[in-house]
């Protein structure tokens, strides 16, 4: 029987993406300021193995090397985020010069090689000194966002043509002041939930600011999302699928499509939530020319108020094939996700700027690095990226996290996630048997 060939539109962007502190290094060079991952890994006990982004993938010093890998790969756009701290080492104030060049010179070299650049604007490297005031948490730290909006937008705007301004804020507001496993490290819910509207208002802030410095420019922002799938039928496992999804998902779905925060969240919270101000909602309402989805996998919600005792049995059963980062493989939850984006949220394009899987890679004595089960992985994964274009479903692009591998956050090197496999010792770089496959689909414009 031949194999289905499933075909993607002419025009689909197929990219890879990284992000600043996993891979750049030079923590402390030519005038960067320290990040608040910077001071956080810099602390013992809170990175696994006392692991630091000190020399990460050493791309700082190896763009140039690492461009060319992009081009081998045939990639079409390369997802990258800047350091705020490179850019103004004080978080507002005084524009580094040096750090302004080495973005554009990358930006130049990229157009180049006719790799098309999407930008982040901040994926969790905020500038220490901002963290002194507060961080996220502090409302100030928003005009700072919009500074930096303006000067790298300012710099770059006239090449770069897309534009993404926060990873993930619910990772950066609830990972980094609520369950402290993040920088800044806090543990504080009142804190979370300050931070969260104050990433939203800036992103809502910037993007007028970005649309004056780059004009026909596409801006977005890009979102963890998961499908929360209630454990049993029974009334407390619903219950929980939907406050986790209220807590992961609707938290930001809601308010950047102008419906406000959920109010069975703002219930639960039980928080003043004196931080929002007249007119916050409408400016972090502004229409984005699309939504990016990071999408992993799903989690199954089961209530700790329940037990089979009270004959509730589980009917959703977690899959067997699980990932490093103990994450189930669950394809059909990105279809799911893409779904809900258009037909229940409306927005006009869709990427995925983040999806792939950390395994277990080994350099064969050969020299190569055969990961199958992370090929699989991305294909399956493609594969229902496609479901949901056939579904029409505006999905523009997908970017494979990650180009290479890199620091993982708090779980430091011990996470590969890389099409292209790094050696920490010697920086050497090699494509595994997932990348020779994605040049392949690259190649085809398809996936079989
Ligand atoms: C996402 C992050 C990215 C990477 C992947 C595995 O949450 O955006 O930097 O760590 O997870």
């Amino acid at each position: 029987m031949d194999k289905k060939l499933f075909q993607f539109p002419k025009d689909f962007v197929w990219g890879a993406a990284t992000a600043s502190y996993q891979i750049e290094g030079g923590w402390n060079e030519d005038g960067k300021g320290e990040s608040i991952w910077d001071r956080f890994s810099h602390t013992p006990g809170k990175v696994q193995d006392g692991d630091t982004g000190d020399a990460a993938c050493d791309h700082y010093h190896r763009w140039a090397d690492d461009l060319n890998l992009m081009k081998e790969l045939d990639l079409k756009a390369y997802r990258l985020s800047i350091s705020w701290p490179r850019i103004l080492p004080a978080g507002r104030g005084g524009v580094n010069e040096t750090g302004i060049d080495f973005y554009s010179r990358m930006i130049d070299r990229l157009l180049e090689l006719n790799i098309e650049p999407y930008i982040t604007l901040y994926h969790w490297d905020l500038p220490q000194k901002l963290q002194d005031e507060g961080g996220w948490a502090s409302r100030s730290v928003v005009d700072a966002f919009v500074e930096y909006t303006d000067a790298i937008s300012n710099a770059l705007g006239d090449r770069v043509k897309n534009w993404i301004t926060l990873n993930e804020p619910w990772v950066s507001a609830f990972i980094g002041y609520r369950e402290g496993r993040h920088a800044p490290g806090h543990t504080d819910m009142h804190e979370a939930l300050a931070a969260s509207h104050h990433l939203l208002l800036a992103h809502g802030l910037s993007v007028p600011v970005i649309r004056r410095n780059s004009p026909n420019a596409n801006v977005g922002i890009t979102l963890n999302l998961s499908p929360q799938v209630p454990a049993s039928p029974s009334v407390a496992d619903r219950v929980q699928a939907t406050w986790a999804d209220g807590y992961i998902n609707r938290w930001f779905l809601d308010p950047l499509v102008g419906r406000g925060y959920p109010q069975d969240m703002v219930n639960d919270y039980r928080d003043e939530m004196e931080f929002v101000k007249t007119g916050d909602m409408d400016v972090m309402s502004v229409p984005v020319d699309f939504i990016g989805v990071n999408y992993y996998t799903r989690n199954i919600a089961r209530s700790e108020k329940i037990s089979e005792a009270e004959n509730a049995p589980c009917t959703v059963i977690r899959g067997d094939e699980i990932t490093e980062m103990d994450w189930e493989v669950y394809p059909e939850g990105l279809y799911k996700t893409l779904g809900r984006l258009y037909f229940d949220y409306d927005f006009p394009a869709i990427y995925v700027t983040e999806n792939g899987a950390a395994f277990v890679d080994e350099v064969g004595a050969d020299g190569e690095v055969d990961d199958p089960a992370r090929l699989s992985y991305i294909k399956r994964h493609l594969e229902q990226v496609h479901r949901a274009v056939e579904a029409g479903i505006p999905v523009k692009g997908y970017f494979a996290w990650s180009l290479m591998d890199n620091f993982e956050w708090g779980f430091g090197y011990s996470k590969r996630f890389g099409l292209i496999h790094v050696n920490y010792e010697t920086q050497k770089r090699t494509f595994k048997s997932s990348a020779k496959w994605y040049r392949q689909a690259i190649q085809r414009n398809a996936v079989d």
